[in-house]
């Protein structure tokens, strides 16, 4: 019986994803790192961002696409559809000498996508954990993978120092790989994805996960970039721009690339940064409030769009309420695939492509019990209004972009303990910069949204961020930041 049950299911499911791959899109999904609201063509007419702004524009802009103030829980979300302060990972970033990684029993975006028949490559960066093997890539859902583990690297290099430690991070899925030292790793990248690209069976649907390294610090570009910008006096904005349209050239060789093989029209992209802009390394988000680091619009309210295949309503700006952890679910959705549903991720996969209502009217911007706070102690928001109780992060001010000035000196407000109990609360409707803090003026208002913070407060899990540890130190692996210290 259970073997004749079993038999059934299984030619339904062969039936299932046959009738699937004749229509799952090619998807390919673009996370730039560090990307600010104010850093893109479309908004800047002193940023070149001629592709980025074509795909827009004849996509769906997306107006409310909210993120995490930072890198490793923005990316979780991406690839979980969990909220960080339910995983552990809501204080700031994996360290590469943490034990830590995205909880190894959270199903990954691309092993949905493979059991939708999907080939599925990333390029870029991880920074999800690489303790052990389990947490890397290739054990994750990805059949391939080509960049590096931590946090952030030279461009060139390809090393990242921690606590002292100095070691090389890039890999060829598990070898490491040397290949690219002294090439500027955007080239890389594009090369990567050319070669994914023209060697895919286009039978089969191809994901394809690209989170630029573009354009994190350090602030590094070749010249040719650099040069495209004379007119910015300010040195770090200037080379910052450069990263920005170098990223830009990616984005426009991929899509020649699948124009090139026939996969374009048959192709979903979708685009998101994973936080604000950093206005300390030339990032930049005015004029909304804040930064990267900081629960302010700044830090979460990113440059994001979709273009392309299954979109039946394109060239407008979506103003429905979007968050990280939707798009997993939104994703599985465009595949022609059944999302999970106990994540808290929101298929708006129909909202996004035919212009309809949100099914969100709420999201948590992050819940951090482990102070000295520095992304931000915590914030929600329902509806049109947002409650921010205590310390908000590092960034608390409006940065106009550095363009004449050569002094790029942002204040950063580190946390004392001075702003615990403290609320603020804005209408992001009327006062999208909050500017105008209404919790004086509102109290109903600030006790509702105190009452429904904390029932999310009773789902938080207690943050993973362990003491640094010598294990990783890459002295015991070759140079190497290398799996196998957890
Ligand atoms: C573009 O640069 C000019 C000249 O510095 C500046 O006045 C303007 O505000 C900048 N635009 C944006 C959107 O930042
Ligand atoms: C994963 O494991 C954690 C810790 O054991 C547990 O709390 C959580 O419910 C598990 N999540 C899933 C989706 O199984
Ligand atoms: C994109 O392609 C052009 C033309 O081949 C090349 O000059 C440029 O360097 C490429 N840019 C990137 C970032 O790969
Ligand atoms: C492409 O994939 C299809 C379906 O999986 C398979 O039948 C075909 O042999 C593959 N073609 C090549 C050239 O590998
Ligand atoms: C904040 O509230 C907690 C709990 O009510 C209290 O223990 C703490 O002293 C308060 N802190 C400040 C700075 O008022």
């Amino acid at each position: 019986m259970k073997n004749c049950l079993q038999n059934v299911l299984f030619v339904v499911s062969i039936i299932l994803v046959q009738h699937v791959h004749a229509k799952s899109p090619h998807i390919l999904f673009i996370v730039a790192d560090d990307f600010g609201w104010n850093d893109v063509g479309f908004r800047n007419e002193n940023i070149s961002t001629p592709n980025i702004d074509t795909l827009a524009k004849e996509g769906v802009i997306l107006d409310q696409a909210y993120v995490q103030p930072v890198c490793s829980p923005s990316r979780n979300a991406f690839m979980t559809g969990m909220y960080p302060f339910k995983t552990g990972l809501q204080h700031l970033v994996i360290w590469p000498d943490q034990q830590v990684c995205s909880p190894t029993n959270l199903t990954f975006l691309p092993q949905q996508l493979k059991k939708l028949g999907y080939a599925t490559h990333m390029i870029g960066k991880w920074h999800l954990g690489f303790c052990k093997w389990q947490c890397t890539p290739t054990y994750r859902g990805f059949d391939s993978f080509y960049g590096y583990y931590t946090s952030h690297e030279d461009y060139y290099k390809k090393t990242n120092v921690r606590n002292g430690k100095l070691g090389f991070d890039f890999r060829n899925n598990m070898k490491t790989d040397k290949g690219g030292i002294g090439t500027y790793s955007t080239f890389q990248y594009t090369a990567r994805a050319l070669e994914l690209i023209s060697q895919h069976n286009k039978s089969n649907p191809f994901f394809l996960y690209m989170p630029l390294q573009s354009v994190h610090s350090p602030i590094q570009v070749p010249i040719e970039y650099e040069n495209m910008y004379k007119n910015i006096h300010n040195e770090g904005r200037r080379k910052f721009s450069g990263m920005v349209t170098a990223m830009d050239d990616v984005i426009g060789n991929v899509t020649q690339a699948l124009k090139a093989h026939g996969m374009y029209e048959d192709t979903l992209i979708v685009f998101t940064s994973d936080n604000g802009g950093w206005p300390t390394m030339f990032g930049n988000n005015f004029p909304l409030r804040g930064s990267k680091i900081t629960i302010y619009e700044g830090g979460t309210r990113v440059t994001a769009f979709v273009h392309g295949a299954g979109l039946k309503k394109t060239k407008y700006t979506y103003k429905g309420m979007l968050h990280a952890v939707d798009w997993s679910p939104t994703i599985v959705a465009a595949a022609g695939g059944v999302p999970e549903t106990n994540i808290d991720g929101i298929n708006q996969w129909d909202n996004i492509r035919t212009g309809g209502q949100s099914g969100r009217t709420e999201f948590v911007y992050n819940l951090d019990d482990l102070a000295p706070y520095e992304t931000g102690h915590a914030a929600i928001r329902v509806g049109d209004y947002k409650l921010i109780v205590g310390y908000p992060g590092l960034y608390p001010g409006w940065y106009p972009p550095p363009t004449y000035t050569s002094d790029n000196y942002i204040k950063e407000v580190p946390y004392d303990g001075s702003q615990d109990n403290t609320t603020q609360l804005f209408n992001l409707k009327d006062d999208p910069n909050e500017h105008n803090d209404l919790s004086q003026k509102l109290p109903d208002v600030v006790g509702k949204l105190r009452k429904k913070m904390a029932e999310y407060h009773k789902q938080m899990v207690p943050a993973n961020y362990p003491p640094a540890t010598s294990a990783s130190d890459p002295k015991n692996y070759n140079g190497f930041w290398t799996p196998g210290w957890c």
